[in-house]
């Protein structure tokens, strides 16, 4: 597909656009890609295509991805890029090494810019909330890096509707720049957080919503409707099979080919385009290891969603609470 065909959307109330599919580097580069080719390729025909977001964090391969994907970043023009990180996991064994304080925010953005070759972020993500900081030091910080220009715009990741009103409420008192975007997770298989909590909480604070995992891993493609493909995701992170790779999941998945069947596309492109058909949504981060998983994915642009087609997949995928935890 040619960028033309790629819209933009706002990212909130802020003035910033951004694509409605964009590309994450999660257990992908650095990780499970490690050429820099291949990498070099896959970001390009994101670029090419009309993805002008990407999504990454200190944490993916302990800085391995934003080293991994420094090179092909830096030779696209960086005015038209939107490049994210985020900060709070444990990067090392040190105390202070993990979570949002102002001592750990403020290290791991020179950090994470000096892995990327950029002098700036666009977005910021406090990758989960941190029980033991106070949200208004976490915001203090935000708002500090704001002012210095080592970020555009701060976000949040996995935080509570009651988080994101808690935050909102504090930095309008305290006239701090307040989060513009929150990333939760929310595909087929998992709803019912987004849709009930989330998704109406940071829509009324105006905040845009990008959101990752939209194939569960890469289990709503089908390709583990006969088993474990030996280069999959899941054959190498054992750790992420529990609350995913169900029976009961796997057979919906079985099921839902019958539907993209019908409308004459992928499940993987039917999955993405129902996400993109959800309210308040301003991008869906794909994640992808091969060029080919990537043209697939960036066809959902083309699918024609019809009322019909989004009852069926609803009907098959209900909006209901996890049998168990279903957060990464
Ligand atoms: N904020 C957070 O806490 C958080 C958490 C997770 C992710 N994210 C962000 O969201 C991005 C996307 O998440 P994700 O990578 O989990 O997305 P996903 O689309 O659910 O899974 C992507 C993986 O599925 C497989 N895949 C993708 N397209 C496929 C296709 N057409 N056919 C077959 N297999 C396919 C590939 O893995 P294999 O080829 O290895 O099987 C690919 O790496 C991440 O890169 C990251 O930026 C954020």
């Amino acid at each position: 597909m040619s960028s033309s065909e790629m819209p933009c959307r706002s990212l909130g109330k802020s003035g910033i656009q951004i694509s409605t599919l964009s590309l994450g580097g999660w257990l992908t580069f650095g990780e499970h890609v490690r050429q820099e080719d291949t990498i070099a390729v896959i970001l390009k025909s994101a670029f090419e295509a009309g993805v002008n977001f990407f999504d990454f964090a200190d944490v993916y391969g302990r800085g391995a991805c934003e080293e991994a994907v420094r090179p092909a970043l830096c030779s696209l023009p960086r005015h038209e890029i939107v490049v994210s990180s985020k900060v709070f996991f444990p990067m090392s064994d040190d105390v202070n090494d993990r979570g949002l304080s102002r001592k750990h925010i403020m290290e791991s953005v020179d950090k994470s810019l000096r892995r990327l070759g950029m002098d700036y972020l666009d977005i910021y993500f406090c990758h989960r909330f941190d029980e033991r900081t106070p949200v208004e030091e976490t915001a203090r910080a935000m708002d500090d890096l704001v002012h210095r220009g080592k970020i555009l715009y701060w976000g949040t990741s996995q935080w509570t509707g009651v988080q994101l009103r808690e935050v909102h409420e504090l930095c309008r008192r305290m006239n701090l720049y307040s989060p513009q975007v929150e990333q939760p997770q929310y595909n087929l298989l998992a709803r019912y957080a987004f849709e009930t909590d989330v998704q109406p909480a940071a829509t009324g604070l105006g905040m845009g919503l990008v959101t990752w995992s939209p194939l569960s891993m890469g289990i709503l493609s089908g390709k583990y409707d006969q088993g474990m493909p030996p280069d999959s995701r899941m054959a190498k992170e054992h750790w992420l099979h529990k609350g995913h790779l169900t029976e009961d999941n796997l057979s919906k998945v079985r099921r839902f080919k019958k539907i993209a069947d019908a409308v004459g596309c992928t499940r993987s492109q039917l999955a993405i385009a129902r996400l993109m058909s959800q309210p308040g949504i301003s991008s869906v981060i794909l994640g992808a290891t091969r060029l080919e998983q990537l043209r697939e994915n960036l066809g959902a642009m083309q699918v024609k969603m019809t009322p019909q087609v989004h009852q069926q997949i609803d009907d098959l995928f209900p909006c209901q609470p996890p049998p168990n935890d279903n957060v990464t």
